[in-house]
């Protein structure tokens, strides 16, 4: 895959959805940027991460085999993919997937995931599959506390070009799992990986605090929960919150 480095843009999605828009992309390409300076992160977030420290990029890929109703098998193998890269580097930590597509180290966030999609009919038109791996940002702003970097867990500075060479490795293996239809697969392991996946757990849902279980993820990508009740749920991400 070609992949296109830019020392500073606005945000790697939206420099990709610019190419797009000019009809100058036709295969995968991966966008990366050294700073971001206004990085996008999921529900109209910030994606914060201090420039030459951290990998931010975007993959733009034509999933032609794949239908727009079952666009979530992109957020798991993406999701697996980064997984993928973390666990190669960390021997010996708890890496999981909070669902939907947040990579945790214990209970630290060290990766998010950002998925826009062009939608024509039934089919994907195209999808940008944006990235962010905290690396060697040592401190985070006060408002985020719930986040690590690699270098917290390795104790050593890693090489960014090299990590990007070694992850698009990772993403290609997964990818090609998708193309050749490797549901099952792909979806065992990410309820493998998936945090908090069968055990009792607390969440808010609606407003309300509840314990339940995890028990799988539906077609569209709506987490399925078993409440201490024995009640069933299924939810969107808006409808809930982990309790960390
Ligand atoms: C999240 O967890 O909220 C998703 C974060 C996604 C961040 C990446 S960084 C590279 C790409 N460009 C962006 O503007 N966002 C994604």
């Amino acid at each position: 895959m070609e992949i296109i480095r830019l020392k500073e843009t606005t945000s790697t999605n939206t420099y990709a959805k610019r190419l797009l828009e000019d009809g100058i992309i036709k295969s995968q390409t991966c966008v990366m940027a050294y700073g971001q300076t206004h990085g996008k992160g999921m529900q109209k977030n910030i994606w914060e991460a201090e420039a030459n420290k951290n990998l931010t990029f975007s993959i733009i890929c034509f999933p032609d085999f794949l239908t727009a109703a079952s666009q979530f098998e992109l957020n798991k193998m993406a999701s697996l993919s980064v997984y993928d890269l973390l666990k190669k580097k960390l021997l010996n930590e708890k890496v999981s997937i909070k669902w939907p597509n947040d990579i945790l180290i214990e209970n630290k966030k060290v990766a998010g995931i950002l998925i826009e999609t062009s939608v024509i009919g039934q089919k994907l038109n195209w999808v940008i599959i944006g990235i962010g791996i905290n690396i060697n940002q040592e401190e985070f702003q006060p408002h985020l506390p719930n986040a690590t970097s690699l270098i917290h867990h390795t104790g050593n500075e890693l090489i960014l070009d090299e990590l990007l060479n070694l992850y698009i490795r990772l993403f290609e293996e997964r990818y090609t799992q998708l193309q050749k239809q490797k549901f099952n697969k792909i979806n065992s392991d990410y309820l493998n990986a998936m945090f908090r996946f069968g055990i009792p757990s607390k969440f808010i849902y609606r407003q309300n605090n509840i314990i339940a279980t995890i028990e799988g993820v539906n077609e569209y990508g709506w987490l399925q929960l078993m409440t201490s009740a024995k009640e069933r749920i299924e939810c969107e991400i808006k409808e809930i919150v982990f309790i960390l």
